[in-house]
């Protein structure tokens, strides 16, 4: 079916205020400035429906997407931007951990890494934080545009060596470039394969 309707639905900064009615929903989360908004406006081929930016630091709040009136996309604050003070970072982290720890529509949680760097400290802890917490998620390596295929391939293949000291299974991993408009099906494809569950 693909995407064939978005609309913005809400802005949030508390949990209890995301929409009702028990719909599964997809988050994007990651570092500030990986690409979660652009992403999301890629997946649903529109401009400016998540806001961007090329300064980090610019999702703050929790955003509900309504896609085909059937399910959700969420645009989540980014984490690790050291600019916002010990002050703000506690605030979006409050805001983030309340969402993943409290949301039972929470379907699948996707978190980008972009692709050019090394795996970051803040990254793998994040995501065994999630694993702790018996929350399913996936890896987008983003931003593939500004790499080689092969550059890409060794630091995915770095990547999953690195999550493998800690993990028993990998995650499923996809890629994406909101530039180029890459890694659109396969994101599409497995979210409707665990909507059709
Ligand atoms: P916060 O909301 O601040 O956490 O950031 P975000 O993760 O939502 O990032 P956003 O989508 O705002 O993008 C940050 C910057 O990266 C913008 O300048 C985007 O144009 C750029 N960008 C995002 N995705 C891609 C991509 O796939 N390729 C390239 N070349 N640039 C990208
Ligand atoms: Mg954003």
């Amino acid at each position: 079916m693909g995407i064939i309707k978005a609309e913005f639905v809400i802005s949030n900064t508390d949990v209890k205020k995301c929409p009702a009615g028990n719909l599964p929903e997809y988050a994007f989360i990651g570092r500030s400035n990986v690409g979660k908004s652009s992403l999301i406006n890629m997946l649903t081929d529109r401009k400016n429906l998540a806001k961007t930016s090329q300064k980090p630091g610019k999702t703050q709040l929790i955003n509900h997407f309504i896609i085909n009136d059937a399910w959700y996309l969420v645009d989540l604050p980014g984490y690790g931007y050291a600019q916002r003070g010990k002050e703000g970072r506690a605030r979006i982290q409050h805001i983030i951990e309340s969402y993943l720890l409290e949301r039972q529509e929470l379907t699948n949680l996707f978190v980008l890494i972009d692709c050019r760097h090394e795996p970051q400290q803040i990254d793998l802890e994040f995501m065994a934080w999630l694993g702790e917490n018996n929350i399913p998620f996936a890896i987008i390596f983003t931003k593939t545009d500004k790499i080689s295929k092969s550059k890409l391939h060794e630091n995915i293949q770095a990547y999953t060596a690195k999550l493998l000291e800690e993990w028993e299974e990998l995650p499923p991993i996809l890629t994406s470039s909101a530039e180029k408009k890459e890694g659109r099906e396969e994101i599409i494809r497995m979210i409707e394969e665990i909507n059709e569950q």
